[in-house]
């Protein structure tokens, strides 16, 4: 059960609160975790008052609930209940008069208050000092951020400075979903709830990582503000480099908010800067053509991006914003040292399919000559989305009389056949932990800088030498030159994702 709360979630009509956040909250009120007196203020300039709103997130449930367990409460008491936390306030930020939310939240007494911002960056500043000078903010509030925050370095600092004028940093939660992802987690348990791997892990036994974050999904109407961004600030500055600071870091004295997050921080400082000719020789950028995604013909980013700018004047406008990278980076301290991390993160992929691959190096020495050359080195794959899981590719005897034979092999964990659970929405989690007050899979405002310092010398660096996207179709695995990338060390990317699920 979590304190008593009021959930302000500034952007309260939009997509992420309709989406993610107020299912999240639903499904943890089902599960009985919402305290009874919490209640949840949407703000937004949209003039809906708390029916209207009610049944905009009543009609929202229950077109999405099907896909959950919850969906035999619809109509029950603890629905309703759900329902009438729901209050709804129009305010413009930019306004004086806050009045219509002081009143609504009243003396915060005994309860905490979160304020959510899922509204855009270049507001949190004012929402911060706004909520600040309407008594709305004390030492117990707690703020959520989240992404995009900042474009390069400059602007997150800006970003973190503004917030930080009203705020202490432990009260300050960065949201990376990818953090409440349950395999994410999983990998801390797997690295450090096991004795089995942790001795192997390092330059001395590990050949390279990868890390694939696959979407089948195109920008769709999120294509003018995708075009601002680009999926090196999309996807790898945070998630993939979250992913990559996990499977790196040394093992923190506590699974604490500073114990875990001092280690990633260092292994964001470890990263070897990509500059210069480096950028040039080890990303690859590529933006998607029309293709066949799921036998389904879809059209190039291009079309996307000039339907979403239809009738305005940029509507024509050539664009070179990357919706693929690849990339090969270097975490340049004593374990890592010389092991490659191969990232890549793409819309309009072949499918839907995340995971991190931990390649052991080969055996040292074959035994068996006939198969000599040909025993895979052991893979240790963690599924992070769709069937989430943990597979080790091992090497076997294929059975039979005929002498012996080594065959690939894995030894697959599905967490849905071995828990059985619905596996909770990373929403569900991360929003439990705000209200928790429990900070360790939230981003520090040092992990974020650190993370732009490394990405924007590539930024600049695509810029300043023009390194265009490559063109790669719908439905495919990216640019060619995303394959010459891994196979120019020797490697070669992992596509058993496409097999799963
Ligand atoms: C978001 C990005 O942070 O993550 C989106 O802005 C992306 O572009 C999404 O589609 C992917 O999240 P998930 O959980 O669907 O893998």
């Amino acid at each position: 059960m979590t304190d008593p709360a009021d959930v302000i979630v500034f952007g309260g009509t939009g997509d992420l609160a309709m989406r993610k956040l107020l299912p999240a909250l639903y499904l943890r009120d089902l599960d009985g975790q919402l305290d009874g007196d919490a209640r949840i203020v949407a703000v937004s300039r949209s003039g809906l008052d708390d029916a209207d709103y009610r049944d905009k997130v009543d009609s929202e449930l229950r077109r999405t609930a099907p896909r959950w367990t919850g969906a035999d409460a619809l109509d029950d008491d603890r629905h309703a209940a759900f329902l009438r936390r729901l209050h709804h306030v129009t305010l413009d930020v930019a306004d004086d008069d806050w009045s219509g939310l002081t009143d609504v939240l009243g003396p915060a007494d005994h309860r905490i208050r979160v304020l959510y911002l899922a509204s855009a960056p270049s507001l949190f500043g004012r929402i911060c000092t706004g909520a600040a000078a309407h008594g709305i903010v004390d030492e117990r509030t707690r703020v959520v951020l989240e992404k995009p925050l900042g474009t390069d370095l400059a602007s997150a600092q800006a970003i973190n400075d503004e917030v930080g004028s009203v705020f202490a940093e432990d009260q300050i939660y960065r949201i990376d979903h990818y953090l409440g992802k349950e395999t994410v987690q999983n990998l801390l348990v797997l690295r450090f709830g096991n004795s089995l791997f942790e001795p192997l892990w390092n330059a001395g036994q590990i050949d390279h990582v990868q890390i694939t974050v696959a979407e089948s999904l195109g920008v769709g109407n999120r294509a003018d503000y995708y075009d601002g961004s680009g999926a090196l600030r999309d996807m790898v500055q945070n998630h993939l480099l979250q992913l990559l600071c996990l499977v790196a870091m040394e093992p923190p004295a506590r699974i604490d908010g500073e114990g875990v997050r001092d280690e990633k921080l260092k292994v964001l400082q470890s990263l070897k800067p990509l500059t210069g000719p480096d950028v040039v020789r080890d990303t690859v950028r590529g933006q998607y053509t029309e293709g066949l995604v799921d036998g389904e013909a879809v059209p190039g980013y291009a079309t996307e991006l000039a339907e979403s700018r239809a009738g305005t004047p940029r509507e024509k406008d050539a664009s070179s914003t990357e919706t693929f990278v690849a990339l090969r980076a270097e975490v340049a301290n004593w374990r890592w040292a010389g092991v490659p991390f191969y990232l890549r993160t793409g819309k309009r992929l072949a499918r839907h399919a995340s995971e991190i691959v931990v390649q052991f190096k080969p055996v040292p020495h074959s035994i068996f000559p006939a198969f000599g050359e040909q025993i895979p080195p052991n893979r240790l794959v963690l599924r992070l989305q769709p069937d989430e899981g943990v597979r080790l590719h091992m090497t076997a005897k294929a059975p039979g009389p005929g002498g012996i034979r080594p065959h690939p092999a894995p030894l697959d964990l599905s967490f849905a056949r071995t828990f059985g659970d619905r596996l909770p929405d990373a929403y569900e989690r991360l929003l439990m932990d705000v209200l928790r007050g429990n900070p360790t899979l939230f981003m520090r405002r040092d992990e974020i800088e650190a993370a732009w310092r490394w990405a924007e010398p590539v930024l600049r660096t695509w810029e300043e030498t023009n390194q265009l996207p490559r063109p790669y179709s719908a439905g495919g695995h990216g640019p060619s030159a995303s394959a010459r990338l891994i196979e120019r060390d020797g490697r070669a990317w992992h596509e058993d994702y496409q097999d799963v699920g």
